[in-house]
């Protein structure tokens, strides 16, 4: 009996279809995924909260997740002191794994919550340079806090940054992480967390990639101007971190 070609190519294709199904079956089911040694053992012995659990399976970038549990870990190992920072908001999804790594800490949370200021967004190259002043404005306060159902140490700030910084200029921070999109408030959030951030403090600024160009022009100023080296983290849109020398 002959097989026509095209019968052939069609089996074919069904072929590797059921096999990449089975693949992606077999993973979702049975298979462990990417989870550091570490992490397992903290959820073995009961010090991973269920509310930090169901935000580890849920969220996206698992390398991002985990270094800032890593990070924050090493925070409260070395008793790095102050208070924890985001600037960049938009629904709180960032926001909610940071505090739940960390619920005793306080957490100030900087964004417009109206979507990006329009000066802001003057003179951005690159992917930014698409945006319009509404990408980013449907979410609302009341919706970021019951996003990240935390306690009390969660601190709304609202408003332009850095106008909004003033009120925290004696403020000392621990952890701070710069989530804007754009040039004009990561240099602003460099210079003002940056001096403010204590010994062994970490600034997180996701981003750092040849598509942000705001983003990668305002870390490298910044950084020719302090003494410690960028650290680059291998996450999936390129987050750079500066760890304050002792
Ligand atoms: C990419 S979103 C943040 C995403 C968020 N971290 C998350 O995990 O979903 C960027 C946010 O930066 C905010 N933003 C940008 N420039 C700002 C400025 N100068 N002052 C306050 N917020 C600003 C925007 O309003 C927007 O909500």
């Amino acid at each position: 009996m002959k097989i026509p070609v095209f019968q052939l190519i069609n089996l074919g294709i069904i072929l590797v279809v059921l096999i990449f199904l089975v693949r992606y079956a077999w993973d979702l089911f049975f298979g462990k995924g990417y989870s550091p040694v570490e992490w397992e053992n903290a959820k073995k012995s009961g010090k991973i909260s269920g509310k930090l659990l169901g935000l580890q399976k849920s969220y996206a970038d698992k390398v991002r997740f985990y270094n800032w549990w890593f990070q924050i870990e090493r925070l409260k190992f070395e008793n790095v002191s102050g208070t924890f920072a985001e600037l960049g908001v938009y629904k709180g999804e960032s926001a909610a794994v940071l505090h739940h790594m960390d619920p005793g800490r306080r957490f100030h949370l900087f964004d417009t919550f109206t979507g990006f200021p329009a000066g802001d967004l003057a003179g951005e190259t690159g992917e930014a340079a698409t945006y319009t002043p509404n990408r980013f404005s449907d979410t609302h306060i009341s919706d970021v806090l019951r996003k990240i159902s935390g306690n009390d140490n969660i601190l709304l700030h609202p408003g332009y940054f850095p106008a909004t910084s003033d009120p925290l200029r004696n403020e000392t921070f621990a952890l701070v992480n710069l989530d804007t999109d754009l040039y004009k408030p990561t240099k602003a959030g460099l210079e003002f967390f940056y001096p403010r951030l204590s010994p062994g403090g970490v600034i997180f600024i996701h981003d750092y990639n040849y598509k942000w160009e705001g983003i990668k022009r305002a870390v490298d100023e910044f950084v020719k101007t302090i003494p410690e080296s960028l650290v680059l983290v291998p996450d999936m849109d390129g987050t750079c971190m500066i760890m304050k020398n002792k």
